[in-house]
């Protein structure tokens, strides 16, 4: 099995219960297991990993540099500031598709940008919980696997 590391940031463990409007009311650990199901299908293993924390991502990312094939992060507002994210993914060495459950470009105008995506191969936005299985066939794309 080709191993993929699913990424979530800064208060993404509060799914379910955080702001279910842009959100919805998918828990982490039921999207983390729809995430796990179709990679399985697709002949991933997901490894996946939650922190609020920037330096335990970065830490994450250089633990699984030449491990993990690819990876799919949604780094919540990480993705508006860290340019200390984007630099890790730059340095991960495989293709890191970025997703947001909520549609950032028509939400606040700092939360329009992501500094992270020049890093990333690809980004999903306002898919919701299906963002996270179109960034898996993405992947599947980018790594030769086919994925329909
Ligand atoms: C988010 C969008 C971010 O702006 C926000 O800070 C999040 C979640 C999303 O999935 O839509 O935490 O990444």
């Amino acid at each position: 099995m080709t191993r993929i590391l699913l990424l979530h940031g800064p208060n993404l463990n509060r799914l379910g219960h955080r702001d279910p409007r842009h959100y919805g009311t998918i828990t982490l650990p039921e999207l983390e297991a729809l995430v796990r199901e179709r990679g399985r299908e697709l002949g991933f293993e997901v490894a996946a990993f939650q922190s609020n924390h920037e330096g335990a991502l970065v830490d994450r990312l250089q633990e699984e540099t030449g491990r993990a094939a690819g990876c799919i992060v949604n780094p919540g507002a990480l993705a508006h500031q860290s340019y200390v994210l984007h630099d890790a993914i730059l340095d991960f060495g495989a293709p890191v598709v970025e997703v947001h459950l909520s549609r950032i470009s028509e939400r606040e105008p700092w939360r329009r940008v992501s500094v992270i995506r020049p890093a990333c191969a690809a980004q999903v936005e306002g898919l919701g919980p299906d963002g996270y299985l179109r960034a898996l066939a993405i992947l599947a794309d980018l790594l030769g696997r086919g994925s329909r």
